[in-house]
């Protein structure tokens, strides 16, 4: 259990809200499976993200464009059911609210209705904005996501660091101001530089919550495989590794496999 997680009462949107006006750092990391959900929750994280991210480290896609709703609803059902602490955030997948207000409502209403998560995250600022009222409009709580958001990456053509640039960066910051005032509880902020999410953390009232956005915002976000170093494959300036779970299991799978080939497991004690 954390240190800074002494209160066991359940992390709400507002809670995050009175988190940042006190000046509290908001923890969020990525959990896709019930397991991995509970250590995380019992180790005291504030918001696990049901990301899309599981399209990568879950189903091996290169992008998260594959990502379907059902296969969303199914991991945030997972997760839902072992966490008791953390507010629950499911990403709606690409292509599941962009076009259609009406397709993204109902896709919000499904993620909510059958997985029991607390809140809906979506990618984008004004290009999505009529998507987001009516989410709100049924009282889901949305996370916005701004900066490099993966599901536009054949837009971008790169995963390199944006806004560096003062008209993406001026973008960037109406964008985030939109999405305080149509009512999101908080942004998360992806790869920009860290002076421009500075900027935006301290002239919006909701948290701002970076990966790869340096450390002026009210809070970070991992994913999960990453930062326990079970993808070791990516390796980005802004991660820091917390173990190295890959050889860990390496390690260990491969003594089981020695165990079984010379006929040391099971001993007499691990049979009936
Ligand atoms: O899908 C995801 O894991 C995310 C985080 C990188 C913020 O959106």
């Amino acid at each position: 259990m954390s240190t800074y997680t002494e209160d066991q009462r359940k992390v709400t949107t507002r809670r995050l809200a009175e988190m940042k006006q006190r000046g509290e750092k908001i923890a969020m990391l990525t959990a896709y499976d019930y397991s991995m959900a509970k250590l995380i929750d019992e180790a005291g994280m504030d918001v696990i993200l049901v990301g899309d991210s599981a399209s990568n480290v879950m189903a091996g896609n290169v992008t998260t464009l594959p990502m379907t709703l059902d296969q969303m609803i199914y991991h945030a059902t997972s997760v839902v059911k072992g966490v008791k602490r953390a507010l629950v955030v499911a990403d709606l997948p690409f292509g599941t609210y962009q076009g259609n207000s009406k397709e993204a409502l109902a896709s919000a209403i499904r993620v909510m209705k059958e997985s029991s998560a607390e809140a809906v995250k979506i990618e984008g600022g004004s290009e999505i904005r009529e998507s987001i009222e009516r989410i709100l409009c049924a009282g889901i709580p949305v996370m916005g996501h701004l900066g490099l958001t993966p599901q536009s990456i054949n837009k971008f053509g790169s995963y390199a660091v944006r806004a560096k640039e003062d008209a993406e960066a001026a973008k960037l910051l109406e964008d985030a101001k939109l999405l305080e005032e149509l009512g999101c509880f908080a942004i998360v902020l992806e790869k920009i530089p860290a002076q421009l999410a500075e900027k935006v953390a301290k002239e919006l009232t909701i948290p701002v919550i970076g990966i790869g956005a340096g450390g002026g915002v009210d809070g970070q976000v991992l994913v999960m495989h990453d930062m326990l170093g079970i993808n070791k494959g990516f390796s980005p300036r802004f991660l820091r590794r917390y173990a190295d779970l890959s050889t860990v299991i390496n390690d260990a799978v491969a003594r089981y496999i020695d165990d079984v080939k010379t006929r040391d497991f099971p001993s007499e004690k691990e049979q009936y």
